[in-house]
């Protein structure tokens, strides 16, 4: 097969005609598929459904001496901190267990930014002309929600194959109207990238302009591994404090896609500095979170060791499902040359960078076809894809026989989108 760009017009209208058929044929099944959001299958799900079996009216409901049915010990039970701190690499003291959503600890995180400023020293941010936030773009959609929300001014970063690229934050933190950045360092959303070495020690080293600066560090696929086997990653809390930057960063982390999403646990990890200053704050907003589940947590998960044994079960089902994307696009695109893709080997993402232009032409054709897929453009802030080239494909949720029609389906429509726009109609 000749790739799209080598062809004459004739040759191009000619596969046209061919892939139109194979595309109304699909939608003429009138299906309904999905691969829009990186939710865990019912099978994973089962998986871990013994969360629910591990507590009962007869269990010891005392937890280091905490009675978890009753308020109080609002940053967490002490054996649920000391989990996540093995998991995380860092001290249990620096640990804050939270609700079931870490995307509601970030929201609030910087919500205190706007409404009290960072550790009370500085100006909230609400008082401000502008906040600048640094987006390493694609990114994850719910992260630049949230800046958009507070009416942040997003300045995308490009993302290299070790994660943001550091000449270019280097440069922008010195405008002292930039408070902060998002990060998603291992298997980042949606390019499933680790930040290397490199990257992480340039980005804990940073010497922003603005003294109340906030890496917004989310560690969602700290142990998501799907192919191989765990990878261990820098603690960033001290990597910061070795720089003296101990008070720049909050890390965030959740079991959703350990166990189950919307009713997990959710953790911050921070500086003492910032855990007094939180909690102080936090006081006037809960009594505490829900220990009960925490305990439930610590019962199930019991270690790290445990933890990445239930991981690899994850990895089970969810690497063969990677590997149906991967196996379609290398067969299907690959030789046409009109898309290229990521290889990750874990988190919940591939994210496919198409010829400019036919990203969102892509994404409709896939939609009156009946497959779902993320918003184009919804993996840069404002969703504005500059080259119009980003898909984020989600394969998680769809059971193997679906997930290979939607691949179908989704590899037919960029066909196509890629035949019209070289067509020039
Ligand atoms: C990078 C990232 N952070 C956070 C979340 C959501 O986490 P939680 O369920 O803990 O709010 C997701 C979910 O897809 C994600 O991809």
């Amino acid at each position: 097969m000749k790739k799209y760009a080598e062809m004459t017009k004739e040759e191009l209208k000619a596969e046209r005609v061919k892939v139109e058929a194979v595309y109304k044929a699909w939608q003429d099944q009138k299906l309904t598929l999905n691969m829009a959001r990186g939710k865990p299958g019912a099978e994973q799900l089962d998986q871990v459904k013994g969360l629910l079996d591990v507590l009962n009216s007869d269990s010891d409901l005392i937890c280091d001496g905490i009675d978890v049915r009753n308020y109080g010990t609002m940053e967490g039970l002490p054996s649920c901190r000391r989990l996540f701190a093995e998991i995380l690499g860092v001290k249990p003291e620096n640990v804050f267990i939270g609700g079931s959503a870490s995307l509601q600890l970030m929201y609030d995180t910087i919500a205190k930014c706007y409404t009290h400023g960072r550790l009370g020293s500085e100006k909230p941010w609400a008082k401000l002309d502008v906040v600048k936030w640094l987006c390493p773009s694609p990114g994850y959609d719910r992260h630049f929600n949230i800046s958009e929300t507070f009416g942040m001014t997003m300045i995308p970063v490009p993302m290299t194959s070790f994660g943001p690229d550091m000449d270019v934050v280097e440069e922008l933190v010195k405008d002292p109207d930039v408070r902060g950045m998002w990060c998603v360092p291992k298997y980042s959303n949606p390019d499933g990238i680790i930040y290397s070495e490199e990257t992480i020690r340039r980005i804990a080293s940073l010497r922003p302009a603005a003294k109340d600066f906030l890496l917004m560090w989310d560690n969602a696929y700290c142990v998501h591994e799907f192919f191989g086997d765990y990878v261990p990653f820098p603690d960033i809390l001290s990597e910061c404090a070795r720089y003296g930057n101990e008070d720049m960063v909050f890390e965030f982390a959740s079991t959703s896609k350990i166990t189950f999403p919307g009713a997990g646990i959710s953790v911050f990890v921070c500086s003492e500095n910032n855990m007094n200053f939180t909690k102080k704050l936090l006081e006037s907003q809960v009594i505490s979170y829900d220990k009960v589940n925490q305990l439930r947590h610590v019962l199930f998960l019991k270690d790290k060791e445990n933890l990445l044994k239930i991981m690899k079960q994850h990895a089970a089902v969810l690497g063969p499902k990677f590997r149906c994307v991967l196996d379609a696009l290398d067969r299907e695109i690959a030789p046409l040359g009109i898309a290229s893709w990521q290889r990750p080997n874990g988190g919940y993402f591939i994210s496919v960078n198409t010829m400019p232009g036919i990203a969102k032409a892509t994404w409709k054709l896939c939609r009156e076809c009946g497959l779902t897929m993320t918003d184009a453009g919804a993996t840069f802030p404002y969703g504005k894809d500059p080259k119009d080239s980003n898909l984020r494909v989600a394969p998680s949720l769809p059971p193997i026989g679906q997930l290979e029609k939607a691949m179908q389906i989704f590899c037919t429509s960029m066909k196509l989108a890629a035949l019209n726009k070289l067509i020039g109609e």
